[in-house]
Formats: structure tokens, C-alpha cells, sequence
């Protein structure tokens, strides 16, 4: 009796042991558990698409009256009507939060960019910020969509004022609007369409800011041809792909001047690509823009001033020519002072995104007396660990960069490093509350597309995790607490990977220092390599990066916008993973099927199979690991109470970033209200190339 029980025990005691050292070899694959509810989201108001704008021509048209007394009336601007287009884009008023609005009064931004030049169509930044999005009109537009049903819905039109497919669904021909012109008068047509289409998209040498014009982000084969100066032409391989208009929007179709930028592109000049890209530094001002703002004042690490555009194309129902507001600034500072300045009232605007910054920000403005509102919405913005998955030259890897690569492209490497992680700690290191979740990557779980039960996630078991480094050959050889590379990998050394991170963010910065911690758990050493936001984003694009650490982009926010970027469809649609020149990309088969998933998902029409795809899509993602999640969390909108028709419940990033989901050229401020920040009154943008505004 005595010695069974003492032999069941020992009986038990073994198989306990057995049991623990199996979970050593094998990860654990569970879905990740429940985000904390959030229950501070702001509610949006959705409407139909269609009741936000219109295109047609109205009786009469106003300006400021500053702009007719002393432009107009002077001759130095035509008369306003010969300004506007023949169909000028019409905002109608129900759908303005506070309706039609009056002119007058100042946008303070502050910004953590700085602007390398104007050549947005060349990949030039101007800071971010919400500058290019302002300046740049794109065919279609997509960011005020938050507000209309996901179903059944595309993109609002904008420069393409309106579209038909033809009967097989092969061409789509685009009208654009008549009349609109550049802002310092030279007429928009089908030219400056084909030129970008000809010179960016189609020409290798040139990508375009934001890095998702790529011919194939249009689909393989696609053409586009010029009808007449106001009708361009699509064809398409495939029926209906209704998505590309989705690409015709932010960032990928926001043409520029081409009778400025032309003269200076390598195919019609003797300039070199660089030459090209660098024509129109940040001191070049009044480059022409159809957005409804112009630069007329640079100063380096002080400010962009911008003034209103006199041939703006957008009015109000009552024919007031937009936008309301007369200038708009751009403090060039830090990221994290833009919280700061939004919530004393000295700036304007936040998009609140860094946690580190929410506690403060929530308590000032819960106080009476705050200068501004605060609204968080969905749970969208997200960060990911990319490990570099090209093995076949993507940025010249030297031996111990091939040896990080191929330990990237390994599932036991990659499972490694995300077991690893104790995510609980890493969201609760930036802020804590309810507002981090555990993210093991993939579609972000504030999107629509979202389904948790298709998520994998690999809990935090560091065991495990050590575990798997030894069986893939990883072993701590001259015990200094760092695993080895096997001998004959890089010489034995010890395994060290450096992180490409952005330094102009303190939860960028925050994030890769838990990593460099976590990893060290692990015995892997990881060194981080910060760089500004325009030098981050050049080493990037190059693919001289092991690892980054990144925020996620559009297409893990909305899905429908910037969807190539989800897998490598082309080239150079992936984030981590692109073909260096004149290769292919290596594509891994995890990869072949994500691509093959988006790909379908791009082409197919129907609502029920599109989301369909994307759960089988999160599954390959996560389960394989594409990219290694490291949390997710809301934003908030931070805004001056002075200002009306800002729509409730703006999420600071879906389609896009809340500068351009607000629509700022239809918000105003009361009379009584308006504050006194104009530094250029009464004036307007001058010649482009000019020192300044004109008085
Ligand atoms: C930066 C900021 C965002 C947003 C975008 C706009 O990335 O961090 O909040 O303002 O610029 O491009």
C-alpha cells in the first residue's frame, strides 16, 4: 500500500516532468485573449456616402472680402468666377457637423518632421503632419470614409469628379473636374494625370512619398491613357477591380504640377534623378498646389506658414469659396510637444498616439477650463518587430546581415522571438490602463476585417522560447550570455541584430528598448540603430535594415486602402520584403499564399468572400509569423474648442490620418472666437519659386 502510493507519486512527479519538457520543444498556438473593453470610444455618426459632396455649378460665388478688395479689384487675380472650375466640388451643408461656416483665423500644427523639399511626386517629405496630405489633391479620396457604412461603399471623388466602367468591366474612364486650377492659376488637366501616371508611377526611378505607387499597387499590365485634356482611361487585366480606386487616393494619385516639375525630370531635362528630386528645396516657395493651402514662409526648426489658396476648387453650398480658414501653420517641433501644445492651447491639433503622453493629456483636458476637446476612437494604432525576409541582396547584406536574414526566414527562429516577448509588459512600459492589447500581429483588431478566432498567437513562455534557439543551432558557445551563430555562420559570433527604429517618437524608442531587453532574456543581442524620420524611411526603402521596428501603415487600419502593402504582390509592396534590382523577390510559400489571398481579395466583389479572405489571410499572417505584433492601442483626437465642423468620433488613422479625415478646408471658427494668429494678414501666395507671399 505504501509503496504503490509512493509509486504513483513518482509515477505523476514523471510524467509532470515529461510534460514540461515537451512544452519546451513545442510552442503554443492559442488566439490572443480579449482587449480590454475601451469604453471611452467616441461614437461616429455614419451617413450615406453620397450626402458629404457634390459636383455642380451654383449661382453665384464669394471669396473673403480682403481677397476682392485688394486682389481681384486690383487686377492681380482674375475675377473669381474664371477661378473655379465650371463644376466646382460642393460640400453640402447637412453633412457639416456645425454647417456653413465663415472666413477668418489660423491652424496651428506642430510637427516632429522636417521637410527635405516640395517634390512630393520624387518621394521628397515636407515633415509630415498632415503638409503633404494638405498640399496634395489625389483622384480620389478616401480618409472622411470612417463616416460611411464599410459595406457597399468606394471611394469619394475628388479631381476624378466621376467614373463609369465599361460593360465587361475592363476600362474605367475617369472625368476630371473642368476647369480647376494649380494655385498659381496654370489650368489641372489630363496632362499633369499622365505625367505623374508616365514620370512616377511608370518610371523606376521615381516613387512617390508614401512608397505605395508602384505600377503593380494598380495592377499588373493596367494602362492609362489621356482621352482629352479632362478624360483619362484605365484598362485593366482583370473585370471590376473596384480596389484600384481605393490606390487612386492618398498617398498613391496625388499628381503635381507638371508645368513646374516637368522641366526638370531627367527625361526632358539634362538633370540626373537626384538633381530632379532636389529642384524644389524647402526654401522654394509658393510651389503651385491644388490643396487648399500654399508654403509662403519657411524658417529651418521654427515654422511653415501657409496661406489660402486663391483658386481653390472646393466652395460651400452658398458659393463661399473654401477654405474658411485664411493660414495655417507648422511649428517644427517634436512630436510629443504637439500633445503638449494641443492640450495647453497654443497649438491646434494632436493626433494623441503616443501613450506615453495620454494620462497627462487626459487630465488637463478634463478640466473645465481645457482649451481643447479630446476624443479616442478604435483601437488602430499598432507597432510591429519586421525582420528583413530577403536573402537575395535587398539592401547588400554583408555576412553577418545574410546570416540575420536567413535566421528571419526560419519559422522556429521567428517563433522564438515572438514567445519571447511578454507583451503584457511591453504595452504596460508605455501606459497603464485599458488601453494597450495584446497584438500578435496581422490586421489591427479595430479594423472591420478583423476576426480574433483567425488570429494565432503564441503566448509568452520564454522556456519554450530557449528552447527552440538551441534545436535551430543557436548556442551560447563562450558562455557570455549570448547565443552563438553554428561555426562555420558568420564566424561563430555571437548573434547581434540591429533594430532600425525612428527617433523622433519616444514610444518608437520606448518599444525597441523593451526589445533590446527581452532579447537579452532570450540571449540575443539586439543594438538599435535610430535615426530621424527622412533617414529612417531612405534606410528602409533600401532595405538596409535586420529588424524595425514600425508603425503600422493603412493597410493593417483599413484593409481596403493600400491593400498591396499587406503581402509581396510586386517588387516592392512589402514592408519587410522586397526584391532587390533587377531580381525577384524570394518569396517564402507562407508569403506565395498571403499574396495569392490579397490578390484575390483585391479582384473579387463580393462582401461575404472578401471577408472570408482576410480571416484565412490573418490566419497564414499570424500563424507564420510575417511580422512579429508588439502592441496595439487607441488614439485620440486632440482639437481647439474654437473650431466647428470637426465630425465626432474622427479616428486620428484609418484611410488616413485625421488631418485629412476632418476635411480642414470646411472648418471654421465663430466670429467671436477666432484668435489672433495670422502672421501674414491679408495676403496671398505669390509666384511660385518667389521668396514669400504677395502683398
Ligand atoms: C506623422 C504623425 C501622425 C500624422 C502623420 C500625417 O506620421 O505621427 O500623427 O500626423 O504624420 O502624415
Amino acid at each position: 500500500m505504501h509503496y504503490r502510493k509512493k509509486f504513483g507519486r513518482i509515477a505523476l512527479l514523471s510524467v509532470g516532468v515529461s510534460m514540461i519538457a515537451l512544452a519546451a520543444h513545442a510552442f503554443e498556438a492559442t488566439t490572443p485573449p480579449e482587449p480590454p473593453a475601451f469604453p471611452a470610444e467616441a461614437k461616429v455618426t455614419y451617413v450615406a456616402r453620397d450626402s458629404i459632396l457634390e459636383f455642380k455649378a451654383l449661382p453665384g460665388y464669394s471669396e473673403p472680402d480682403w481677397v476682392s478688395e485688394k486682389f481681384e479689384k486690383a487686377g492681380k487675380l482674375p475675377p473669381l468666377k474664371d477661378r473655379l472650375p465650371e463644376e466646382p466640388l460642393v460640400y453640402k451643408a447637412a453633412n457639416m457637423p456645425d454647417g456653413i461656416g465663415v472666413y477668418g483665423d489660423t491652424l496651428r500644427h506642430v510637427i516632429g518632421g522636417r521637410p527635405e523639399g516640395w517634390n512630393y511626386m520624387a518621394g521628397q517629405s515636407q515633415g509630415w503632419g498632415g503638409i503633404d496630405i494638405g498640399l496634395s489633391e489625389c483622384l480620389t479620396r478616401t480618409a472622411p470614409l470612417f463616416q460611411v457604412n464599410a459595406e457597399d461603399t468606394e471611394p469619394l471623388p475628388n479631381l476624378a469628379k466621376s467614373w463609369e466602367w465599361s460593360k465587361d468591366g475592363h476600362k474605367l474612364t475617369m472625368h476630371l473636374v473642368k476647369g480647376a486650377k494649380w494655385s498659381d492659376g496654370h489650368p489641372f488637366t489630363a496632362d499633369d494625370v499622365m505625367f505623374y501616371w508616365e514620370d512616377a508611377v511608370l518610371d523606376p526611378n521615381v516613387s512617390p512619398l508614401g512608397g505605395g505607387a508602384s505600377p503593380e499597387a494598380f495592377g499588373g499590365g493596367t494602362t492609362l491613357v489621356k482621352i482629352d485634356d479632362y478624360t483619362v482611361e484605365w484598362t485593366f487585366k482583370e473585370a471590376f477591380p473596384r480596389q484600384y480606386l481605393y490606390t487612386m487616393a492618398y498617398p498613391s494619385f496625388c499628381p503635381g504640377p507638371a508645368h513646374v516639375l516637368k522641366p526638370k525630370h531627367p527625361k526632358y531635362s539634362d538633370n540626373s534623378y537626384d538633381q530632379f528630386k532636389n529642384a524644389f528645396p524647402p526654401e522654394y516657395m509658393n510651389m503651385p498646389v491644388m490643396g487648399a493651402w500654399v508654403p509662403v514662409e519657411y524658417r529651418p526648426d521654427d515654422i511653415i506658414v501657409m496661406r489660402r489658396n486663391p483658386y481653390y476648387w472646393k466652395v460651400d453650398e452658398k458659393g463661399q469659396q473654401l477654405p474658411y480658414l485664411d493660414e495655417v501653420h507648422y511649428k517644427l517641433s517634436t512630436w510629443a510637444d504637439r500633445d503638449v501644445q494641443a492640450v495647453a492651447g497654443s497649438g491646434d491639433i494632436s493626433n494623441l498616439e503616443q501613450p506615453e503622453n495620454f494620462v497627462a493629456a487626459l487630465k488637463r483636458a478634463a478640466e473645465p477650463d481645457a482649451p481643447a476637446r479630446l476624443a479616442f476612437g478604435p483601437r488602430l494604432i499598432g507597432y510591429n518587430l519586421l525582420m528583413n525576409f530577403s536573402a537575395n541582396g535587398w539592401g547588400n547584406p554583408d555576412e553577418r546581415e545574410q546570416a540575420v536574414r536567413e535566421l528571419n526566414r526560419n519559422p522556429e527562429f521567428r517563433k522564438a522571438v515572438t514567445s519571447a516577448l511578454d507583451r503584457k509588459a511591453i504595452g504596460d512600459s508605455l501606459v497603464k490602463g485599458p488601453f494597450t492589447a495584446i497584438y500578435p500581429g496581422g490586421l489591427s483588431s479595430g479594423t472591420s476585417f478583423y476576426d480574433r478566432n483567425s488570429t494565432v498567437y503564441y503566448p509568452y513562455d520564454l522556456e519554450a522560447a530557449k528552447a527552440a534557439l538551441e534545436k535551430i543551432g543557436l548556442v551560447d558557445t563562450d558562455s557570455d550570455g549570448i547565443v552563438n551563430f553554428p561555426a562555420g555562420t558568420a564566424g561563430g559570433a555571437n548573434v547581434e541584430i540591429v533594430v532600425l527604429v525612428n527617433n523622433g517618437y519616444t514610444t518608437d524608442k520606448s518599444l525597441a528598448e523593451g526589445l533590446v531587453g527581452q532579447m537579452a532574456k532570450l540571449g540575443i543581442r539586439v543594438v538599435i540603430n535610430a535615426l530621424d524620420s527622412n533617414q529612417r524611411d531612405a534606410a528602409h526603402y533600401s532595405g538596409r535594415f535586420d529588424w524595425a521596428v514600425r508603425r503600422n501603415t493603412t493597410e493593417l487600419s483599413s484593409v481596403v486602402q493600400n491593400t498591396e502593402q499587406l503581402a509581396p504582390v510586386g517588387p516592392r509592396t512589402s514592408w519587410n520584403h522586397r526584391a532587390p534590382e533587377g531580381k525577384d523577390v524570394d518569396i517564402m510559400p507562407f508569403e506565395a499564399e498571403m499574396a495569392e489571398l490579397v490578390n484575390r481579395f483585391i479582384t473579387s466583389q463580393d462582401n461575404a468572400e472578401r471577408a472570408e479572405l482576410m480571416k484565412k489571410y490573418q490566419k497564414v499572417y499570424t500563424e507564420n509569423l510575417y511580422t512579429i505584433g508588439l502592441t496595439e492601442y487607441p488614439g485620440a483626437l486632440i482639437i481647439n474648442k474654437r473650431f466647428s465642423n470637426v465630425p465626432a468620433g474622427t479616428p486620428i488613422y484609418m484611410f488616413n490620418w485625421a488631418e485629412d479625415s476632418i476635411m480642414r478646408e470646411r472648418m471654421w471658427v465663430a466670429a467671436d472666437r477666432q484668435g489672433k494668429y495670422e502672421l501674414y494678414p491679408e495676403q496671398l501666395p505669390g509666384k511660385p519659386g518667389d521668396g514669400g507671399p504677395m502683398n
